[in-house]
């Protein structure tokens, strides 16, 4: 007789607890899953990977977004519904997570060449570290997207990614032929034995 009553009873205080428990940024970063992925591999190749990518980078991206400073049918209309005090909360979590391997290619031989070259003349290794991992608010590029670092560095070089005038002249002083080769290079980089595991 009693069971009728108690059961659901304690199944409203599992509900009621489950929900104090649960981390507000936790929930709010399952709508990010819709096209940055469930185990952080985007839907699509033009999304950007986001997991353990760097937090400074992250979050000025958000705030750029935000700003309108940075444009994108698809994430500016994200960014316009999150709140600005959760902006470093989310790039704090998702710097944790751990980046994935999207099992891209290496670049062939005379690919990497000239995308080592263009780094030779350019110095994107100076910003973006040795391996391509960046820090802080430089991103990683190591394993990014193929196509999405072609198409943002592509936006850089006709200024409709303008956010960042100075990357927006690197990628003037580089030609098109070299970017693709970069895309290619980078794309391709594995780089998990550099990093730390506290990554
Ligand atoms: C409707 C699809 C969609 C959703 C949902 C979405 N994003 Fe994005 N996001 C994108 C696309 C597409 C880009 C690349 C924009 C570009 O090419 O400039 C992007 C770019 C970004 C970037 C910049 C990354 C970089 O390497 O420059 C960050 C940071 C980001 N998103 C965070 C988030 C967070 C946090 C959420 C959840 C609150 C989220 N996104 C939800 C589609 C989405
Ligand atoms: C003077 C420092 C500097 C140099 C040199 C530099 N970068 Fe960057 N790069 C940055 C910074 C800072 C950002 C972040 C810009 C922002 O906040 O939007 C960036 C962003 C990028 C992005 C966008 C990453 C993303 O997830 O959207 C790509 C791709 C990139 N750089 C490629 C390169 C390549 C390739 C070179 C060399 C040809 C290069 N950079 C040289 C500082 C530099």
């Amino acid at each position: 007789m009693n069971c009728r009553i108690a059961l659901p009873l304690a199944a409203l205080l599992l509900i009621s607890s489950g929900a104090l428990a649960a981390d507000p940024i936790e929930d709010k970063a399952k709508l990010c899953a819709a096209c940055h992925g469930e185990q952080g591999i985007p839907q699509l190749k033009t999304t950007p990977v986001i997991w353990g990518q760097n937090a400074g980078y992250l979050f000025l991206q958000l705030r750029d977004f935000q700003s309108g400073a940075r444009k994108n049918d698809l994430m500016s209309p994200v960014a316009a519904t999150l709140a600005r005090e959760d902006l470093l909360p989310l790039a704090t979590y998702f710097s944790k997570l751990k980046w994935p391997n999207l099992q891209q290619p290496p670049a062939p031989q005379d690919v990497a060449a000239k995308a080592l070259n263009a780094n030779t003349s350019v110095g994107c290794t100076g910003c973006h570290l040795d391996h391509f991992q960046g820090d802080g608010s430089t991103a990683r590029l190591a394993g990014q997207q193929h196509d999405y670092l072609l198409k943002t560095m592509t936006d850089f070089r006709a200024r409709t990614r303008g956010n960042n005038p100075g990357m927006s002249d690197l990628m003037n002083a580089t030609s098109p032929d070299a970017i693709a080769a970069l895309a290619d290079y980078l794309a391709g980089l594995q780089i998990d034995q550099y990093l730390n595991q506290s990554q």
